[in-house]
């Protein structure tokens, strides 16, 4: 065949496969297959070296030519074919922002720490500051410094986990008091949340872990009265305006006098239920005047300062807050439970 045939035959084929090519990957290769190094076009162009010298600048020229407008023929279909493929990707990634969607779960205040929060912010906004101490805390401050010695008969009142002779797990949040007398001057007005440990039982009102709220106030003249109005107003803040307190006379070795805190049944609002056994009240905090034994041993002068302290049962509120009989559904963490906080 002579070099205008195959021309002619290459022309052809280009034509043929140009009208079925269906992708630029395809189209890639034809172009090699015509224009690359091994391709039929600069096969032919090479080829010109057996032509007579005097044909070959026709021959070139023409080649040349029709390589051009080959050229432009791949060049066209190459545009024609991305911008295809540009819009099928477009329309296969489109996203509709308008679908409506399920929307992604959101959690929930656990109870507890929602009755916290109140009780925090109740206390904040009476002046007090929140601090927080070690849970695993030395028999120095858990015991001896609130005036409970080695061997005080009192210290069976708390069935202590023992790290080791000296390391205990605090079994209340009394020694956060001592470290703050130690490491302050009054006026002092803290709050203090946290857990606790006992070797209880598990059921449905004890629990081996459980939080307290330590509040402790030292300044000049600090009275009674101070105690009993800063607990009212925590009760009422609580629970609702016509909710009481009721001080009944108790025993702690770290304050003198002391008592035990009885709020008007939240139930029954003081008629008397099933859930305070008829007496329209519930227990729900210890109290007292900070035994001034604790303020000498803690470096503050019992002449000077007198002062008061509480611990409140976070569990116990809880339950109280919304009306739940169990305090195990506190810490199981069953979601058919919590959803209901939601
Ligand atoms: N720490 C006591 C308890 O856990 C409660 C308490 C705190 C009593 C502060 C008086 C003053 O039982």
């Amino acid at each position: 065949m002579g070099i205008r045939e195959e021309l002619e035959s290459i022309g052809q084929g280009l034509r043929e496969e140009l009208r079925t090519v269906q992708d630029t990957q395809s189209l890639e290769q034809l172009k090699v297959r015509l224009l690359g190094k091994k391709g039929s076009l600069t096969a032919l162009l090479r080829g010109m070296g057996q032509l007579a010298p005097e044909e070959r600048p026709k021959m070139g020229q023409i080649i040349n030519e029709r390589r051009e407008i080959m050229q432009k023929m791949l060049d066209e279909k190459m545009r024609e074919l991305s911008e295809r493929e540009k819009q099928m990707r477009l329309e296969r990634e489109a996203l509709d922002i308008t679908e409506p969607r399920d929307l992604p779960e959101v959690g929930a205040v656990h109870p507890t720490q929602a009755v916290l929060r109140e009780v925090l912010d109740c206390f904040t906004g009476l002046g007090f500051e929140v601090v927080e101490g070690p849970e695993v805390e030395l028999d120095k401050y858990n015991f001896e410094l609130l005036n409970l010695p080695k061997n005080h008969p009192a210290r069976d009142a708390q069935d202590t986990f023992y790290v080791d002779d000296n390391i205990v797990m605090r079994t209340h949040t009394s020694p956060v008091q001592a470290r703050i007398m130690l490491s302050r001057k009054p006026p002092i007005r803290v709050v203090c949340p946290g857990r606790v440990f006992r070797a209880d039982e598990i059921d449905a009102t004890h629990s081996p872990v459980f939080h307290q709220i330590e509040g402790l106030v030292i300044d000049e003249n600090v009275t009674m009265g101070d105690l009993k109005g800063t607990l009212d107003a925590f009760a009422k803040r609580l629970y609702g305006a016509d909710i009481t307190t009721r001080f009944r006379p108790s025993f702690f070795p770290f304050t003198e006098p002391s008592a035990e805190v009885d709020l008007t049944c939240f139930n029954c609002r003081g008629k008397g239920c099933r859930m305070c056994k008829g007496t329209g009240f519930i227990e729900v905090l210890g109290c007292g005047m900070v035994n001034p034994k604790v303020l000498e041993m803690c470096g503050i002068d019992p002449e000077r300062y007198s002062g008061f302290a509480f611990g409140i049962g976070l569990e116990r509120i809880t339950l109280l807050r919304y009306g739940i009989t169990d305090m195990r559904l506190l810490y199981e963490g069953d979601l058919r439970f919590l959803r209901q906080f939601r």
